[in-house]
């Protein structure tokens, strides 16, 4: 759906659908035009938070169809509404089959700030117009989407210019979480760690970005043994890409994601029972590519931003890693194989130990759908946050407070880090017998590649998918982070400048 700021009233404005929210207690100016009888109709539906009323305004107006939109109490407006109003637009607009409509919106008058309207309106739009269809036969009952949707802001010049800055911010960003979710949803047929990359080729591409391709042999060379372990039990063979904003700039930041394009457990097999669930373990690197999607080339960033993707397969093929194997990473640091199920961290221990050997990064943040325990922890409504660095955690939460992708840190005091010591190795990859703490234990493994470098890691386990349904997103992969690291990156500052 192609979606587009207009300046100017909507009143006169031809369309098959004109949808107007308004406050309880309220008219919206715009209905005015219609006559008495429709600002009754109005009176009368009296804006309760997402009620609707439907009207088809007499003689020859200029929308054929008028949606009233009840927006609740102006002065409890927040984002989050904005956004789910947005996307109840979108979905009455499509189901009834509205070709293209048009969304008024006011921007004074409630609490919510231009700029994060403007986002929100955006995000709401293209997110709820999120499909994952394409392998379904069309059949005749389906409801064709709209093409095209308009949205008039309205207010002051300075609060339409700020509203329109965040409009954009939101359009890249949906766009990034939409290709994050599109990924996510493939399943791993038709989704292998190659097809990955090549989808972050044609990203690279269209951005102009540099690109970086290692396969099971550059890798071999890199000593990544942590990495290529936990890919040889499939026939699908690993990649490592590397994105990268501005490869001439001297400072630079590392995204890193885990792309587990299928995660069976390997040796360590997991149950059947919910197994399909784990296309999903690619979330991580699927938000990283989502990321550089919604940055758009990434000239406003002042660093260059290099996102690395740790694409695998971990399968029990003949050639697998069996539990008690030692592998060592490309650092040196060795690692006891105890349970191959742990094979994340296994994966990102090579491309963290990588990126920050080769880049010197000031900073590293890592997505992964690290561990079941995440989920036992924060259920659904909160994505993991551990950080070696209070200034870099305290912008992550930040910025997640204004996306509504909440994070939620807990602790990594040293004596975690006891827990994965090894017994013959340096590590071991999973936590100590009984010791609980599954998320807190997969960190501490995680931040001794990191080290000194301010590093935080998002368990996004419980968020990446099967979230709480709302008016923009109906199932299937969320696309989480991508908001989430956009705001942070281009409002965040440079939180790693500051000591700890
Ligand atoms: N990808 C899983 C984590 C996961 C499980 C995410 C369920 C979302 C839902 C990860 O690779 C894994 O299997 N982790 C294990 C670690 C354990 C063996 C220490 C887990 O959480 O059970
Ligand atoms: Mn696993
Ligand atoms: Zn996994």
């Amino acid at each position: 759906m192609k979606v587009s700021l207009k300046t100017g009233a909507p009143e006169g404005v031809k369309t098959a659908l004109l949808i107007l929210p308004a406050f309880q207690g309220e008219t919206p100016p715009a209905i005015r035009g219609y006559g008495k009888p429709l600002e009754a109709a109005w009176k009368d539906l009296d804006g309760d938070f997402g009620s609707t009323r439907l009207l088809y305004p007499q003689g020859s107006p200029p929308a054929s169809r008028l949606l009233l939109l009840g927006a609740g109490k102006a002065g409890e407006l927040d984002p989050e509404k904005v956004r789910r109003l947005a996307g109840k637009a979108y979905n009455r607009a499509s189901a009834l089959e509205a070709p293209g409509f048009s969304l008024a919106f006011p921007l004074g008058g409630h609490p919510v700030e231009p700029f994060e309207a403007g986002a929100a309106l955006a995000e709401g739009l293209l997110l709820a117009s999120y499909k994952f269809d394409r392998f379904r036969h069309k059949d005749s009952k389906e409801k064709k989407a709209p093409a095209r949707a308009a949205v008039f802001l309205q207010g002051k010049a300075g609060e339409r210019s700020r509203a329109s800055r965040g409009f954009r911010l939101g359009l890249a960003g949906a766009e990034g979480q939409n290709l994050a979710r599109e990924l996510g949803d493939l399943p791993s047929n038709l989704l292998t760690p190659a097809d990955f990359a090549s989808r972050a080729r044609k990203v690279a591409r269209a951005w102009g970005y540099k690109c970086t391709v290692l396969g099971p042999r550059e890798m071999k060379r890199l000593k990544m043994e942590a990495f290529l372990g936990v890919a040889r039990g499939s026939k699908e063979t690993p990649r490592m890409v590397i994105l990268q904003t501005r490869p001439s700039a001297k400072e630079k930041v590392c995204v890193v994601g885990k792309g587990l394009t299928f995660d069976s457990g390997g040796i360590s097999l997991k149950p059947s029972r919910g197994m399909d669930e784990m296309r999903y373990d690619m979330c991580g690197a699927a938000a990283v590519l989502g990321l550089f999607h919604a940055l758009r080339g990434g000239k406003s960033l002042p660093y260059d931003l290099v996102g690395i993707l740790g694409l695998a397969e971990n399968m029990p093929g003949g050639g697998a890693q069996k539990p008690g194997d030692l592998v060592r990473a490309c650092d040196g640091t060795t690692i006891e194989v105890l349970n191959t199920d742990a094979e994340g961290r296994l994966v990102l221990a090579d491309c963290i130990a990588y990126g920050k050997k080769r880049f010197e990064p000031r900073a590293i943040v890592d997505l992964a759908t690290l561990t079941g325990a995440c989920v036992v922890a924060l259920g659904h409504e909160a994505t993991g946050l551990l950080s070696n660095h209070e200034g870099l955690a305290e912008s992550i939460l930040s910025a997640g407070e204004k996306t509504g992708e909440r994070c939620w840190r807990l602790p990594l005091w040293k004596e975690y880090k006891d827990l994965v010591k090894g017994a013959y190795g340096d590590l071991r990859n999973i936590g100590a017998d009984g010791a609980g703490a599954g998320t807190i234990t997969a960190a501490a493994f995680l931040e001794h590649f990191a080290g000194e470098t301010p590093w935080a890691h998002l368990d996004i386990a419980g968020t990446a998918w099967k979230v709480r349904k709302r008016d923009y997103y109906k199932g299937g992969a969320f696309g989480v982070g991508v908001r989430l690291l956009l705001r942070f990156l281009q409002e965040g500052g440079a939180p790693w400048k500051k000591k700890r």
